[in-house]
């Protein structure tokens, strides 16, 4: 598909107004995306886990304004309370999506939102709440075309998300969603997220992500500063090569389940991130100490228990804990006796891998 199968022909029903409600998750990526073109286009291909307790649920009431404007109309309500400072981004991914959602400016709009995690967790809620919202306008664009078919709905949703936070075009569907050109992969594409099409060995349903909070704070670098850092980094292009083989390596380890390549692969990957962030201009360091005490406890763990959970790590100092299903009291008790000691005010979050956003 090209970009311009998402721009829709003229509608020709008509719609009032009515509402709509999707929950859609967070997710955690695997291979990492970081680094992108003009118009959310990736600079190399990503694959998560599609998460199941993180998540935002976003209600869209819609009404038809009766007059043709030229502006937006919405009111935005996060947790209860109308939030303006949500606005600016809210107003990006609008002009964004416009061109695909010409309806758009015709209605006016009550956007409610709300997180299933605590705000100031320093968990992204940018790919849940993105999904969340494009969910909620393609079940307005469904009304105005009956006649859609399931497969365009969550293909034009996922690719919508992206407009708003690349990673979120991965919180559409479930449980493994690859996003971006791989010319091993088919069907991967730089404009929406796929679910993985190959085969995945059962050690991997009901995957665990135990997600600890090492710092709550707001994120030291946003998203959109830091994929810029990418422009001009003498390492970029090597990094994007790299994140092609590693999904070319991740296909016989999902086949196989073999636990000690997949940790290589995940921790490399979350390492490199860091490493990429580290070495740029200006350069960070969003680890915190206790995110390598972590690190080393995990491994030293590992190695004593002959069990396989691994770390990830967004562009932040929180810990994702991976694990399977099969090992989870072992590694449970291991968080609870040596890990929470390290997040803030003992803080953390027990998720699991999930199967995508639902209509509520
Ligand atoms: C480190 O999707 O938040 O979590 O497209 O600018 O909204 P924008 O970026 P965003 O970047 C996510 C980066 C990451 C890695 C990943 O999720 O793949």
């Amino acid at each position: 598909m090209t970009e311009q199968d998402f721009v829709p022909k003229p509608y020709e029903n008509q719609v009032q107004e009515g509402k709509a409600s999707y929950r859609s998750p967070s997710n955690i990526a695997l291979v990492k995306y970081w680094g992108k073109k003009k118009d959310q286009i990736p600079a190399n291909p990503s694959i998560s886990f599609t998460l199941d307790a993180c998540a935002t649920t976003t209600t869209l009431t819609y009404k038809k304004r009766g007059y043709k404007a030229d502006d937006y109309s919405y009111e935005l309500f996060f947790e209860g309370h109308k939030k303006d400072a949500f606005k600016p981004k809210i107003d990006v991914f609008l002009g964004r999506i416009e061109k695909y959602l010409p309806f758009l400016k015709e209605y006016h709009f009550e956007i409610e939102t709300s997180n299933s995690f605590p705000h100031s967790s320093g968990i992204a809620s940018s790919a849940s709440g993105m999904s969340a919202l494009a969910l909620c306008f393609m079940h307005l664009e469904k009304e105005l075309v009956p006649e859609m078919t399931q497969d365009y709905f969550i293909k034009k949703a996922s690719f919508l998300a992206r407009l708003g936070s690349g990673s979120a075009c991965r919180s559409i569907e479930g449980d493994l969603v690859q996003w971006g050109t791989h010319e091993n992969t088919a069907g991967s594409t730089d404009l929406y997220g796929i679910k993985y099409p190959y085969e995945v060995h059962h050690v991997f349903q009901n995957y665990h992500d135990t997600i600890l909070l090492v710092d709550k704070g707001q994120k030291q670098v946003s998203s959109t500063v830091g994929h810029d850092l990418m422009h001009g980094h003498p390492f970029a292009e090597r990094r994007f090569d790299q994140a092609h083989e590693n999904l070319t390596k991740l296909r016989s380890i999902f086949k196989s389940g073999d636990l000690n390549s997949f940790i290589k692969i995940v921790e490399g990957e979350a390492l490199t991130l860091h490493a990429m962030m580290m070495t740029s201009m200006p350069y960070f360091v969003l680890m915190k100490p206790n995110t390598l005490e972590i690190i080393n406890k995990i491994w030293a763990f590992r190695e004593q228990s002959k069990t396989h959970p691994c770390f990830t790590l967004d562009a932040g100092a929180n810990v994702h804990v991976l694990y399977p299903e099969s090992e989870k009291s072992e590694v449970d008790q291991f968080i609870q006796n040596e890990l929470v000691a390290y997040c803030e005010n003992g803080q953390y979050l027990c998720d699991r891998i999930g199967f995508g956003a639902k209509k509520m």
